[in-house]
């Protein structure tokens, strides 16, 4: 599979998470129909929310959710109790609702103090699941990713660290805006998803957005530009909103 680039803008916020529940569901048939299951990479933050909500109420009795995987492309550094928790926004707008047998939920450690063993400990998670060799990368069916008003996405923020990182899968990621670390997949296991698809809606992002794809910013400036699957399908969702600063739109 070559990689493509396809954005799609949409009216409204509901049209766009309508779209990227259509976008799971095809994924997730295409995946089980070819190999057997789906293993998917959730976003966090607020955006998806409103997806995840979808899934477990109008897609909750056609999705194969027995073979469905979920995973976490980043994750703050908090328990999954806690109300920054990507994980606790997920389970409740979806996992919590829908017929998903646990074992097929992969949290990230981060009730670990320690962030980077947090980190180390979901890399060997993956390696473990995809049975990886070594310098071999996962291959996730889907990854969602969200994007931040800086351009960030997943935890890899402007001028971080992680953004260097090339071999490792997971890495803890310490963000000096926030004054905290936060546990994030690198750019390699992004760029290595079959379908890798952001999902951004708002005003807000609208300046970010436009650097992201209709400027010659550098990705050290703004992240999701590292984003560029080698053999896979980058998608954009966005709103009409988030795409008011877009050129051509
Ligand atoms: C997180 C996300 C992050 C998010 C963007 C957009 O942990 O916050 O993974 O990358 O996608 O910050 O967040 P909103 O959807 O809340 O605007």
């Amino acid at each position: 599979m070559s990689s493509t680039l396809e954005i799609r803008t949409l009216t409204t916020p509901q049209e766009l998470f309508e779209a990227g529940a259509e976008l799971v569901a095809h994924a997730a048939k295409e995946a089980v129909d070819e190999r057997g299951r789906f293993a998917l990479a959730l976003s966090g933050g607020s955006t998806p929310r409103s997806l995840y909500n979808l899934l477990a109420t109008n897609a909750r009795n056609s999705l194969p959710w027995d073979k469905m995987f979920f995973f976490f492309g980043d994750e703050r550094h908090v328990p999954p109790t806690d109300k920054d928790s990507n994980f606790k926004m997920a389970n409740e707008a979806m996992l919590s609702k829908v017929p998903v047998p646990q074992e097929n939920i992969f949290r990230v450690p981060a009730e670990n103090p320690d962030a980077a063993a947090a980190a180390e400990a979901y890399d060997q998670t993956l390696r473990k699941f995809f049975a990886l060799d070594p310098g071999q990368l996962p291959l996730f069916d889907l990854i969602l990713l969200g994007l931040g008003p800086d351009g960030h996405t997943a935890s890899l923020f402007p001028g971080t660290a992680a953004l260097q990182e090339k071999s490792k899968l997971v890495v803890a990621n310490w963000v000096e805006k926030f004054n905290t670390y936060r546990i994030t997949f690198t750019i390699p296991v992004l760029n290595t998803g079959r379908r890798v698809a952001f999902l951004v809606s708002g005003t807000d992002k609208a300046p970010a957005l436009q650097a992201v794809l209709q400027s010659d910013a550098p990705g050290e400036q703004y992240p999701a530009k590292l984003v560029h699957p080698a053999n896979g399908k980058l998608i954009w969702l966005v709103d009409r909103a988030a795409a008011s600063g877009l050129t051509g739109a």
